[in-house]
């Protein structure tokens, strides 16, 4: 390379001041974790558990893997912030790139970095300290005499790692006075990982032999397959493959079970604390590891239609540049082509979200379905209106003195004017499955089985197709064991319906 000319001077950083840097790139306790946990599965671990201890008066959080262990020479070489130098190429397993993640994850999250690991029977330890680095302003680490004395280096089996995080200063989450709450806090904020890395590293985990099992603080936590791929009714597409220059982009649309398919807790798990809204989109894996989930990429709208569409797309290590994938793996930016590839796809699925939800829409309003409420569109405009030709309406209707009738009708259609929009929408765009229908009382679900039966039956039809027919339409469908009982009640005490 050619030197500018000019005169040299040293600029090697002030170590106390950009290690004090390094803490601040972006971490938070789950990504910190699962940047531990990546060096863990490269090391070919099967066994990763994290620890906490909260009984000290300095918490200390451990990640211990069964992994290949390292030598004292790669162990100081791995305490080395930049060890790798992230053009070179790596195997295709290595979940690593910069050479940075166990320094910048732990220093994100504790002021003492110990790592103890055991290789070929030699057990070797080394130490980062952010305060011994401050007071020297050298980039120190200590090597240990007695690692076997370093809290947990015990469990380290035949081979494997030990990360210890101790003065964990960022995880006393702002109650740095009230100490006796920091167990409390530090309890409260692994429990909130937990989820993160049960997603994260789903691939990797299951009950196959060789499979990663990951434990916190000896529970086992089992995956969270973000595609529900063992629920039967779960829509996947064909896989789509690109072949790109730095290697194979796989890509494959998913849809999700709608969520009366579904248990409410599967529902919730798959949806997540932010919901199924903020959960949709592609989900993006590097070497199988999730690096990136609920969004479009700017591609389309998080938007109630396409809740249930999930896009899987697979990329390897050799792309990251391409990717522009940043040391805490959890930001990315689409190549071009993957771009293209992608807004089709999205055109696609789109329509097939929207038709699964508009065909649940239709079903609800059919004309033929003696519905309660009518669906009608003129141009832009949707409006739903009370069916005051309902028999429900009309039995009663004709049960009032004839000058009464016309207040009645205009009771319902002022329900039907009232109904509370904006609160509506705003539901809908958050939370559509929470919003339920309120209950009937017994009484007057006989009286409106009652009065459609009979109208019904006036009509000419027979009891067991009026009965499909009540299958289909509120109120009667979400409460069909009570209907069922009214039924029976209205044809004389007998569930025959001829
Ligand atoms: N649990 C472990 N078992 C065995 N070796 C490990 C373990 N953790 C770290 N190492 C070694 O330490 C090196 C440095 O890890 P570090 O996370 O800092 O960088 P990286 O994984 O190479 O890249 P990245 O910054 O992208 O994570 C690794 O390359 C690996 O050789
Ligand atoms: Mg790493």
């Amino acid at each position: 390379m050619n030197k500018i000319s000019g005169r040299s001077a040293d600029a090697t950083p002030h170590a106390a001041s950009l290690i004090e840097g390094l803490r601040d790139i972006g971490y938070s306790l789950e990504t910190a974790l699962a940047d531990i946990i990546d060096n863990s599965i490269t090391a070919t671990a099967s066994n990763v558990e994290l620890l906490s201890d909260t009984s000290r008066d300095e918490p200390a959080i451990g990640i211990l893997d069964n992994g290949s262990g390292m030598s004292e020479a790669t162990l100081v070489s791995a305490m080395r912030p930049g060890s790798q130098n992230p053009l070179h190429t790596r195997r295709g397993s290595d979940l690593g790139r910069f050479g940075l993640g166990l320094k910048s994850a732990s220093f994100s999250q504790c002021r003492r970095l110990t790592v103890v690991t055991r290789r070929d029977g030699v057990l070797s330890g080394a130490s980062w300290d952010l305060d011994w680095v401050a007071s020297q302003n050298k980039w120190e680490i200590q090597i240990l005499d007695y690692p076997n004395s370093v809290m947990w280096a015990d469990r380290l089996g035949k081979s494997g790692t030990l990360v210890l995080w101790e003065k964990l200063d960022r995880l006393q989450g702002g109650t740095a006075a009230d100490s006796s709450r920091h167990p409390e806090m530090l309890n409260r904020r692994l429990a909130l990982a937990e989820r993160h890395l049960r997603l994260v590293f789903h691939r990797f985990m299951g009950t196959a032999k060789g499979s990663l099992r990951l434990f916190l603080n000896g529970r086992p936590l089992k995956p969270i397959d973000p595609f529900a791929t063992a629920h039967s009714a779960s829509i996947f597409d064909p896989e789509d493959t690109l072949h790109l220059p730095g290697g194979d982009v796989v890509i494959q649309s998913v849809t999700l079970p709608h969520h009366k398919q579904m248990s409410l807790l599967a529902w919730d798990e798959l949806g997540g604390p932010e919901g199924h809204l903020k959960s949709q989109g592609i989900y993006l894996y590097r070497g199988r590891r999730l690096i990136i989930y609920g969004t479009w990429f700017g591609l389309c709208r998080q938007s109630e239609l396409t809740k249930l569409c999930r896009v899987r797309v697979d990329i390897p290590n050799s792309m990251d540049a391409e990717w522009a994938i940043d040391v805490k793996k959890s930001s990315a930016q689409l190549p071009h082509i993957v771009r293209e590839r992608l807004k089709k796809v999205l055109e696609r699925i789109s329509e097939g979200s929207r038709r699964t939800y508009r065909r649940r829409g239709q079903r609800l309003v059919d004309q033929n379905r003696l519905p309660l409420w009518h669906r009608e569109q003129a141009g832009e405009t949707i409006r739903y209106r009370p069916n005051v030709d309902h028999p429900a309406f009309a039995e009663f209707a004709e049960s009032l003195p004839e000058d009464r009738r016309q207040s009645f009708f205009n009771c319902i259609a002022l329900v039907g004017a009232s109904l509370p929009l904006d609160a509506l929408h705003a539901d809908m765009a958050g939370a559509a499955e929470q919003i339920v229908h309120d209950a009937v009382d017994e009484e007057a679900l006989l009286q409106a089985v009652e009065a459609t039966m009979g109208r019904l039956q006036r009509r000419g039809l027979v009891a067991a197709v009026i009965v499909d027919m009540l299958k289909d339409i509120e109120p009667f469908r979400s409460e069909w064991e009570a209907t069922e009982k009214a039924i029976a009640k209205v044809l004389g005490g007998t569930t025959n319906h001829e």
